[in-house]
């Protein structure tokens, strides 16, 4: 075995996400990253041909826009394994298939991915192998404690990857930059200046065929629990010294440990949606409700907001609204920070000051500042101004980035463990209220902004 070598085993390698996500993001990654050593070998329980299967990874490969010797080379060596990944033997048998030191990547249900760990955790493993979990890490507090303990018994931490891919998206990276490299934003960025924080992930996209999985997670715990929160720790945590993995993640861990939701109201600090029929950009969309595989006795919900609050000196006041839903009429996929009226605006000065904004658009990646200027004419009247600016795109997709730390062996785009516990302490009152009923599962016609019913969530006295 060479010891620079990776084979890199993706459990769950005939459904979507590998098709979709990972390998095009394992394409870019070859294509930019000439140095890397990585065989592949994909793992499913239905039967493929090794030629079905690279069928597949050059499709995908084409479709990230990648394809160099690298891919090629490794096209030509992948070998596909029929296997049941939670049986000991089916385990030992791909380790003797890998020529590079593995990295099993778990594109598997969470149910699932707890059961090859406790077979793994009970079994001889390969020296430096590295695990990589897919979100939702654990289907709730409980579980996700009881699988971090279960890992810890038998791999150090270093060696887990949590995967959140937005992690790897190259504007929630850039925000690093933006705070930290400009004294300007980093000296206001605090409760004395800014009044309120949003973080919206809005999608035109419906369901796309994803019952079995999304109607047992919902809009709360698909993108809130999991990436929202993520982006809120970024956005709200105290300057690291260095990006190293130990400082930015206990960085994120102390931020999170200080976020509970708003007034620890439950009911009232969050709201739930569903959407009905209705149209997305000209093109019909059925109710929810009536999507294949979907059981409305579990009331999932497809769009989700929360206000929360980060108890500490910097944010102590500062509601923080995180947003993100399904079948909406516009992709809204942005952080906006509204900064506090000035104390005193001159007497005698016109026109309308609008509060100065900071608006972080995750895709297309952009960043946009409002502010009040004197305008043309009349030099006392207060005009408003955008400027704009666009951020690099990186080389990869947030896949490709993601991936990169775990074939490197470096965990610091993935989420650690206690942040993982933190993430699901922080909705847990949240999914109680709504098993409860405290509050209601309003519609929305798909195409829609959402409920016509929503005003602001409360977040005063
Ligand atoms: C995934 C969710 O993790 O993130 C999806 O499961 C969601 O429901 C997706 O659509 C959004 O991320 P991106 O990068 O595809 O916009």
């Amino acid at each position: 075995m060479s010891s620079n070598r990776r084979t890199l085993v993706i459990l769950g390698a005939s459904g979507d996400l590998t098709a979709r996500l990972l390998l095009p993001g394992l394409g870019q990654l070859l294509s930019t990253q000439g140095d890397l050593e990585v065989e592949l070998i994909g793992v499913g329980n239905i039967p493929m041909t090794d030629a079905q299967w690279r069928k597949r990874i050059t499709a995908s490969f084409k479709a990230g826009g990648a394809s160099s010797a690298a891919t090629r080379a490794l096209i030509a060596g992948t070998r596909y394994l029929e296997a049941d990944a939670t049986k000991a033997d089916d385990l030992a048998k791909i380790f003797a298939a890998c020529s590079g030191t593995p990295a099993l990547y778990f594109a598997l249900p969470p149910a699932v991915t707890e059961l090859v760990c406790a077979t793994l955790s009970k079994m001889q493993r390969p020296s430096g192998l590295v695990l990589a979990l897919e979100k939702p890490f654990g289907t709730n507090l409980p579980s996700a404690r009881a699988l971090n303990r279960l890992l810890a018994t038998f791999i150090p931490e270093e060696r887990v990857h949590r995967v959140d891919h937005f992690l790897g998206k190259s504007t929630v990276l850039n925000i690093l930059g933006l705070r930290f490299a400009n004294r300007l934003f980093e000296h206001s960025w605090n409760s004395s200046n800014i009044e309120r924080v949003e973080i919206s992930y809005d999608e035109t996209l419906g369901l796309e065929g994803r019952a079995g999985y999304y109607d047992h997670a919902g809009a709360l715990v698909d993108m809130i629990q999991s990436h929202l929160l993520q982006v809120l720790a970024v956005i709200a945590m105290e300057p690291p010294s260095t990006l190293d993995s130990a400082d930015l993640r206990g960085a994120m861990a102390q931020v999170l440990r200080a976020t509970r939701v708003w007034q620890g109201k439950a009911a009232t600090g969050s709201r739930r949606g569903r959407y009905t029929a209705g149209s997305v950009a000209g093109r019909k969309l059925g109710a929810y409700a009536k999507e294949p595989g979907v059981d409305t006795s579990r009331a999932t919900e497809t769009l989700a907001e929360i206000v929360l609050s980060i108890d500490n000196w910097r944010w102590a006041g500062v509601p923080f609204v995180l947003r993100s839903g399904k079948a909406l009429d516009d992709d809204r996929k942005d952080i906006v920070i509204t900064f506090k009226p000035v104390p005193h605006l001159p007497t005698g000065m016109t026109g309308t000051s609008v509060p100065t904004q900071l608006r972080i658009a995750l895709d297309p990646h952009m960043m946009h500042l409002d502010l009040n200027i004197n305008g043309e004419g009349d030099p006392f009247a207060l005009d408003n101004v955008t400027l704009s600016a666009t951020f690099a795109d990186s080389v990869m997709g947030a896949y490709g980035e993601v991936l990169e730390g775990i074939l490197r062996g470096d965990p610091t785009l993935s989420v650690r463990g206690d942040v993982a516990e933190e993430c699901w302490r922080i909705v847990t009152p949240i999914l109680a209220a709504w098993r409860k009923d405290a509050v209601p599962l309003d519609g929305y016609p798909a195409g829609s902004a959402g409920p016509r019913s929503w005003k602001q969530l409360p977040t005063k006295d």
